[in-house]
């Protein structure tokens, strides 16, 4: 594989844990994966090396995956250990998260014990704005102030159990529970495609035996070994020893 030289394209956007750049097509951005980790808005910041390979890694094998299983993305395919070539999109300024198991802040916000199973899926919303700390939004709101229409919400309710469930079942095969995840979703010419990344900095992932937690809440919860964990999910993922 030859790596990209980033020195030759232009930043479009750089965000806490990626870099989007330019590419010589219209239909192509390159996104790069930093070793960044952030939490809590932000106010929490620390170098963890080598995530950005791992998460580059780890979130290409989770979106060939989903293509393979008709989910409509963004993904092209990874062009080294950090860059991944992916198709244009608008985003849509929503953060969309799905839950199988009370985690997090939802348990915290209902006092409901962490680890508590639910009797279905659970899917919330929240507008991406990093300003007013991504503030949960409901349907009615995100279609009275035009971020998405009632269709594109639709497309995203659909995609994202559908994405839950393809998630579940394979991780199952590897002792993974998927405990919850968060998504995003833009346009490319005008069609709905799920974009960003799925890694374990957007996802809980618990060892199905031991309950150990193989994400970024190790670092959120000051756990330790990060690093460790990511390159568990990695191992189980694809066999490859990082
Ligand atoms: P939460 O319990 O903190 O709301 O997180 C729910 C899921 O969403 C969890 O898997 C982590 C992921 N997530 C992100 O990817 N980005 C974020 O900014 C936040 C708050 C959560
Ligand atoms: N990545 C988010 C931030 O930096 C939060 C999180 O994942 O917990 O704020």
């Amino acid at each position: 594989m030859v790596a990209i030289n980033l020195d030759k394209l232009e930043l479009l956007y750089e965000g806490k844990a990626k870099e989007v750049y330019k590419t010589g097509s219209s239909a192509a951005y390159i996104v790069h994966y930093k070793d960044d980790a952030t939490a809590f808005n932000g106010e929490k910041h620390d170098i963890i090396f080598g995530k950005g390979v791992l998460n580059n890694k780890i979130s290409s094998f989770f979106f060939e995956l989903l293509k393979n299983e008709g989910v409509p993305t963004h993904f092209i395919r990874r062009e080294d250990d950090r860059n991944q070539l992916v198709l244009t999109l608008d985003i849509l300024p929503l953060e969309v998260i799905v839950r199988n198991i009370a985690a997090g802040s939802m348990a915290k916000r209902f006092g409901i014990e962490e680890g508590t199973s639910l009797k279905h899926p659970i899917l919330e919303f929240c507008y991406k704005n990093d300003a007013l700390g991504d503030p949960f939004a409901n349907e009615s709101q995100i279609t009275a102030f035009g971020w998405a229409t009632q269709e594109q919400l639709d497309g995203i309710k659909a995609i994202a159990m559908k994405v839950n469930s393809i998630l579940t079942t394979f991780l199952a095969t590897k002792n993974i529970t998927l405990v919850d995840f968060k998504l995003e979703f833009g346009l490319h010419d005008g069609a709905l495609l799920l974009g960003d990344e799925i890694s374990p900095d957007t996802c809980r992932f618990w060892d199905s035996k031991t309950g150990e937690k193989l994400d970024k809440d190790r670092f959120r919860r000051d756990l330790g070994n990060i690093e460790d964990a990511y390159k568990e999910m990695l191992f189980r993922l694809t066999g490859e020893k990082a």
